[in-house]
């Protein structure tokens, strides 16, 4: 399959976490790319057939946790998804809340049938990762 990680990075961490994630797209037999939101394109990210979305967590550590309005914009730009499989990732440091849930339903508003909401505490391959990578077709 077309695997398309885009992500929202700070400091670094989640375009890290994205980049390790893409090599073991790839090393399960996928083509992917990996860009992040302020590179990558829509329309281009639309034609994937499955779709891989980061963000890092932004709050107050313990409470009103979400993802960046930039990794939000970018999903409210993509054209329907028409049931392609996605999934939603996070950097953190100590909690994620409603992160996961937020940008999943905003794929799912898309029309994204999001199969995975992983997250990673610092510059890793979000866990579950792999797992996801199987649900899809080579
Ligand atoms: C302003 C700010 C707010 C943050 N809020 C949270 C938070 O609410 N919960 C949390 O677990 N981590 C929080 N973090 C930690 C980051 O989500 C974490 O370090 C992340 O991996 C950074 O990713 P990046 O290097 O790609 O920017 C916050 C960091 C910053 C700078």
């Amino acid at each position: 399959m077309k695997v398309a990680i885009v992500y929202d990075s700070s400091t670094g961490k989640t375009k890290a976490a994205a980049e390790q994630m893409g090599e073991a797209a790839r090393a399960a037999g996928h083509e992917c790319s990996v860009e992040s939101i302020h590179d990558a394109d829509p329309a281009q990210v639309t034609k994937a057939d499955a779709i891989c979305v980061g963000s890092w967590c932004k709050g107050l550590f313990v409470i009103l946790q979400r993802p960046t309005d930039e990794a939000m914009g970018f999903i409210e730009r993509l054209g329907p998804l028409d049931g392609k499989p996605a999934a939603v990732f996070t950097t953190y440091a100590l909690a994620v809340g409603k992160t996961l849930p937020k940008m999943a339903a905003a794929l799912g508003a898309r029309g994204a049938r999001v199969t995975g909401q992983l997250k990673s505490k610092g510059p890793r391959v979000a866990e579950g990762f792999d797992s996801w990578l199987q649900t899809l077709e080579t």
